[in-house]
């Protein structure tokens, strides 16, 4: 087996999708964007109108759910049922119900199991919210990535006026609060820094010079 495991948590809006992305692609590893195949089977739940306090629905829709991450010119391109859904899951409405679905204990069972199999390829790279704990217990390199809230939704502002999407500074930082404690407080996996990540605060810090840090561990532990 060629690499190791690169397991990246952390709050919304941190960056952790673009350094992981901006990491495996000078490492020639694989990226796995979990955030992505929660906001996918969330999109296909509002899609088909289903209930999202109905457990059980959203569990048989995860089980029966083809979601496929793939390896794109500008990041990954993501298909759920063989539709691509790349820009619709980072629509506002998606953000704003993903930490509700995510959640669901018989929705994350399909999902770590799939982002596991993954893994099993090769030197991989992957981000979300229980990667160190859960996901990749034995990474080789484990991290909390973090930025202050106003910072995380600066870049969040910055990202979505660049895509033309009408959201305000205020109201993206009211949803990434919200979405942070939803995704603090649940019962399975909940946000938190695995006692054996190491942190790393990128406020004030520039994107080339957080690559550099990841980068820096991964030959650390290599
Ligand atoms: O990483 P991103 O912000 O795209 O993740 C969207 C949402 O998916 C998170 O707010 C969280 O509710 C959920 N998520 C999760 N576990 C992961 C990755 C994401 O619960 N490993």
């Amino acid at each position: 087996k060629a690499g190791i495991q690169v397991a990246i948590d952390g709050p919304a809006g941190a960056g952790k999708s673009t350094v992981a992305r901006e990491v495996a692609r000078r490492l020639d590893y694989l990226y796995i964007d979990t955030g992505a195949m929660y906001r996918a089977l969330t999109w296909l739940a509002l899609q088909k109108d289903i209930d999202l306090n109905d457990e059980s629905a959203l569990s048989l829709l995860a089980e029966a759910t083809d979601i496929r991450l793939l390896p794109a010119l500008e990041g990954l391109k993501v298909l759920i049922n063989g539709q691509d859904v790349t820009d619709a899951i980072r629509l506002p409405e998606v953000s704003r119900h993903v930490s509700q679905v995510a959640a669901v204990a018989g929705v994350r069972v399909p999902m770590v199991r799939l982002q596991q199999r993954l893994a099993e390829e090769c030197g991989v790279v992957m981000d979300g919210r229980d990667i160190c704990a859960y996901v990749l217990p034995r990474a080789e390199v484990k991290i909390f990535l973090t930025a202050s809230i106003e910072e995380r939704a600066r870049r969040r502002y910055l990202e979505m006026s660049a895509k033309g999407v009408d959201i305000t500074l205020e109201q993206l930082q009211a949803d990434i609060a919200q979405r942070d404690k939803e995704d603090e407080c649940r019962d399975v996996a909940p946000l938190v820094k695995a006692e054996d990540a190491q942190l790393l605060d990128t406020t004030g810090m520039d994107r080339e010079a957080v690559v550099q840090q990841v980068l820096q561990m991964v030959h650390k532990a290599g």
